[in-house]
């Protein structure tokens, strides 16, 4: 495995493949790898020829008052993980790079997919999603891949991001990714590294108030308020009080009014201690499975 540091290092090196029309996978990462990282990386090994990862803890994204100072940073940790997951490149550029003296051009989703959820200025803000898609964009331009590994972790950013691609017309395929979850059920994030032991143990409601929603539609229940009442009775029970629980049309993300067959995206977040922590279930449609390709790209 290569590490590069600047854009025509980058460009430089992955040249060769391009000119031989290799398929080139994108995953980008803020680094701290856990095992919802590892699963893109797999995906992108078994998809494309050449795997480019990016590590950059990305500033533009953290509002102020964030954990950005805090956030994890291991690049020898990383480095070694990403390579046993065959990365053929890392590129790991300085903010100095990314963001040169002078930068000032922003890429930005409009409407209602980055006000709400997240976004609701209440919370993260559309800013968050405006950093992300800005350093997404210019990491789709420094690389040029054919397809660009998401989580659905993140489900918010996979609908931004995809919409972006869309209406830019980025020649790229957006791929996202099934949550990749620990043993009881909580979705695997850099950000639980901040709960202590309690908050681990009472963390596990998350998935376990998605989890009851889920059967709640399953036995036919299809009023949304109803719906969420099972989970957030999940949360009550351990004393979580989630900063939203909300069911979504899972690609526009406007209210869904009930669970009546086609895809909801029920998405949660919350504090606990140190942790801010979300969570998400795609309830109907097809498989989850299946729905985890992003419609736009054919997949
Ligand atoms: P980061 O939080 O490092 O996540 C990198 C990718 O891993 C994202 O696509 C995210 O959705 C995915 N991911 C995280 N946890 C996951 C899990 N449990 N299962 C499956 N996938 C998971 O998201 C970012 O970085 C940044 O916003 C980035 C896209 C790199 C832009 O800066």
């Amino acid at each position: 495995m290569r590490i590069v540091r600047s854009k025509d290092e980058l460009r430089a090196a992955l040249a060769p493949a391009r000119r031989s029309g290799e398929r080139i996978g994108l995953v980008p990462t803020m680094g701290a790898l856990h095992g919802g990282h590892l699963s893109l990386l797999r995906a992108a090994r078994e998809r494309c020829d050449v795997v480019v990862m990016s590590l950059f803890v990305n500033p533009a994204q953290f509002r102020a008052g964030e954990d950005l100072a805090a956030y994890p940073r291991d690049e020898g940790r990383d480095a070694e993980l990403a390579e046993g997951s065959g990365v053929d490149l890392l590129y790991a550029p300085t903010v100095g790079e990314v963001y040169p003296p002078g930068f000032a051009t922003a890429v930005e989703v409009g409407g209602d997919l980055v006000g709400v959820l997240d976004g609701d200025p209440a919370r993260r803000g559309a800013e968050h999603f405006r950093g992300v898609t800005t350093i997404v964009a210019k990491l789709l331009n420094a690389v040029g891949p054919d397809v660009a590994f998401f989580g659905h972790k993140d489900a918010q950013q996979a609908a931004v991001v995809s919409r972006m691609v869309r209406d830019l017309d980025f020649p790229v395929e957006v791929a996202v990714m099934p949550t990749v979850r620990e043993p009881d059920g909580l979705a695997m994030s850099t950000r639980n590294a901040y709960l202590g032991d309690a908050d681990r143990r009472r963390a596990v409601a998350l998935s376990r108030a998605l989890a009851a929603i889920e059967r709640a539609v399953a036995a036919g229940t299809t009023s949304t308020p109803a719906a969420l009442a099972a989970g957030r009775s999940e949360l009550e029970a351990a004393g979580i009080e989630p900063e939203y629980l909300e069911a979504r049309d899972a690609e526009d993300l406007t209210p869904a009014d009930a669970f009546d067959g086609r895809p909801v995206l029920v998405a949660v977040a919350a504090r606990l201690g140190a942790a801010r922590l979300i969570d998400n279930v795609i309830i109907g449609g097809s498989k989850e499975e299946d729905a985890h390709e992003h419609p736009s790209t054919g997949a």
